[in-house]
């Protein structure tokens, strides 16, 4: 096979990844955890783990916990907030070469609004929105179970910084949800979060996780995760769209450009090996050439033509 050279450049809207490989929230920390495995000015981007305003304990342990064909997590988004993640881990990053999207959570619209506002300023590709949260004003209802809630903390969040709303693949109506971000001014989608799960121990028939139920993820999720690309992009064909969910290999990554994402993360797998996201990218280069493609702006959305 001709050693082609193929570009794994891409687009996200008006944001240019020099790879379409990036890191997936709360699996690559929020500065330079990652540095010793990789150069991070590789990666397309360093999606931090979700940060809001002020620093959050988390759940009770255990919460991760291994099942076949992926695991389950209830970290409950432990972090530092904001400030005092701009104070080391965004430096650190930067220090370390990374282009970083910050991801960001709250409680009511407003605490995402102000984690948004607080980042005003910064040196950032975008803010990814986790909406995947339970809202304290709605009965502790996920803001992204709703397109009216989704639509109301995207407002909130909207800034001279680019706004990627992840989505949550735990909904009867994905493209509802979807269209009211992008209404609601979200310059890209993230698909998907993790599914809802539970594990339970064998002998004492309790759940694993300290939590209770988890969010599930690696390769179990992927073709759900394609599947939400592909539908997103059919209703919404001018949205840039970046696919999570199960990335392991250069297959995994070409499907969801295939389905019509224009980029792509790197999560669970960071778990196994955490080179996996510069693995996947060199593994991204000989899957499109072996399909024929040049670039990954060849293989984006083949799948509707
Ligand atoms: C341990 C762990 C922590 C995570 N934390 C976050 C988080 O803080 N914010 C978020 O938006 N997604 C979080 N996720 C979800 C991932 O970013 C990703 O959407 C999901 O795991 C699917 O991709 P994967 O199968 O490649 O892991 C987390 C996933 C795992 C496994």
């Amino acid at each position: 096979m001709s050693k082609r050279k193929v570009t794994l450049s891409s687009e996200v809207g008006s944001v240019s990844l020099h790879s379409a490989v990036m890191t997936a929230s709360g699996t690559a920390g929020y500065g330079d955890e990652l540095a010793d495995y990789g150069d991070l000015s590789e990666l397309g981007a360093l999606v931090t783990k979700s940060l809001s305003l002020d620093p959050w304990a988390g759940n009770a342990a255990p919460r991760v916990t291994e099942v076949d064909a992926g695991m389950l997590n209830s970290v409950g988004l432990q972090g530092p907030g904001v400030a005092a993640w701009l104070e080391s881990g965004l430096p650190a990053a930067q220090q370390a070469g990374a282009r970083v999207v910050a991801s960001i959570w709250g409680t009511s619209v407003a605490s995402y609004g102000a984690a948004s506002a607080a980042l005003a300023g910064q040196d950032l590709l975008a803010i990814e929105i986790n909406v995947s949260c339970p809202n304290v004003e709605d009965r502790s209802a996920m803001f992204g179970h709703s397109a009216t809630q989704t639509a109301r903390v995207v407002e909130a969040c909207k800034g001279a910084i680019p706004i990627w709303v992840k989505l949550s693949p735990n909904v009867a109506d994905l493209i509802s949800i979807a269209q009211a971000a992008v209404e609601a001014g979200a310059d890209a989608l993230v698909c998907t979060n993790t599914l809802l799960g539970m594990a339970l121990h064998p002998q004492t028939g309790k759940p694993v996780l300290g939590n209770g139920g988890g969010g599930l993820s690696g390769p179990s999720v992927h073709p759900v995760a394609v599947r939400a690309v592909f539908e997103c992009r059919k209703a919404l064909p001018n949205t840039p769209i970046i696919g999570a969910g199960g990335v392991n290999s250069g297959k995994t990554a070409l499907e969801f450009l295939h389905a019509g994402a224009q980029a792509v993360q790197v999560g669970t797998a960071s778990f196994r090996d955490p080179r996996a996201p510069w693995k996947v990218a060199k593994d991204l280069e000989r899957a499109l050439r072996r399909a024929g493609h040049a670039s990954v702006q060849d293989a984006i959305g083949q799948a509707h033509r």
